[in-house]
């Protein structure tokens, strides 16, 4: 069986530990991409992850890149390259200098990989997500952006560290952009199959909705120079498998609505299932009045956004 090509644009925190975890996982042969002046770098960091197969037990091939005709032929590209926050910033003052590094890496991708399905992790990432769409106008079951898988693995772990039980078994549906608008959705959460609310006050509930909510926040304000990664990576390892191994898993994403959940034209975290033909279909659940009005208030901020960056016809 011919192997799986994953081109990682973006080989810094992010992309970086994603290498590493794909040659865990022995998902695919990666190139790692990133700018001529950073190869050297690169070229470190794959020289280092090659040396951890041993350990791993894998024989997934990688390269280090600072030329995009490396990624010919890759069936998945996750896009990781970007500025990330730092303290006192949101994810949408990111918005300019972020737009021009998607513009040429859009360009780029659509070049020397056509027909890949794409992850993209860049914020602010609904906006880069429409960024990358209308850039390359790639069919929308390959453009996909990071932002459920995340949100709700943060929610997981709020709920673990509050009743200490294994976050395994925590289940939670996270919608919305990616950001503090976001809206877990706790009337479905679980842990185990059982109901949140027979397990967890309200006063809890609302605390790990809130945490959940500025998790990214907390997290640059006490990294000081950069923003999350290590979860980060996981959750877009768990996107990449999922499309990889067609898991038909069911993982909010930032894909593009038209019509669902009443949202035209936009991307924004929805439930979706993901395969091997990536966006497979969006699942649609009734909302209650008060997350309808979550849902108006995260299409306000996404929309809000995506005119800023010109993209909005
Ligand atoms: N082509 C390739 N790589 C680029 C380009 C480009 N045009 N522009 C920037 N990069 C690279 C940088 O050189 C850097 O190595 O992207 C990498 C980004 O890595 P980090 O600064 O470590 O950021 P990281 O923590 O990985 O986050 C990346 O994902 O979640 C989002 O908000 C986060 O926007 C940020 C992005």
């Amino acid at each position: 069986m011919q192997r799986k090509k994953i081109a990682l644009i973006g080989a810094g925190h992010i992309g970086s530990m994603l290498a590493m975890m794909i040659t865990q996982a022995q998902l695919g042969d990666i190139v790692l991409l990133d700018l001529p002046e950073k190869l050297n770098s690169s070229q470190g960091k794959v020289l280092d992850i090659l040396a951890l197969r041993a350990h791993a037990k894998s024989d997934i091939e990688l390269t280090a890149s600072a030329d995009f005709a490396a990624i010919s032929g890759a069936n998945v590209v996750v896009i990781t390259a970007g500025m990330p926050r730092r303290p006192h910033m949101t994810r949408e003052d990111l918005l300019s200098i972020n737009l021009a590094i998607i513009t040429a890496v859009s360009l780029e991708v659509k070049k020397f990989a056509p027909d890949a399905y794409v992850i993209i992790s860049t914020n602010p990432v609904d906006t880069m997500s429409q960024a990358f769409y209308e850039l390359t106008g790639f069919p929308k079951n390959r453009v996909i952006g990071l932002s459920g898988a995340l949100d709700s693995s943060r929610f997981r772990n709020f709920v673990a560290l509050e009743t200490n039980l294994s976050p395994e078994d925590v289940a939670c549906l996270v919608m919305g952009g990616h950001g503090p608008t976001m809206i877990p959705i706790t009337r479905t959460a679980t842990v185990g199959g059982i109901p949140l609310a027979a397990i967890m006050t309200a006063e809890q509930i609302n605390k790990v909705v809130e945490r959940t909510r500025e998790a990214g926040t907390e997290i640059v304000n006490l990294l000081g120079d950069g923003s999350a990664y290590f979860s980060s990576a996981g959750a877009i390892l768990e996107m990449v498998e999922a499309l990889i191994l067609d898991k038909r898993r069911v993982i909010c994403s930032s894909v593009l609505c038209q019509g669902e959940y009443g949202v035209e034209g936009l991307f924004i975290g929805v439930p979706a299932v993901l395969g091997a033909n990536g966006l497979e279909r969006i699942i649609e659940i009734e909302l209650t009045p008060e997350e309808q009005e979550m849902l108006d208030n995260t299409v306000h901020a996404v929309s809000k956004s995506v005119i800023t960056a010109g993209l909005m016809r």
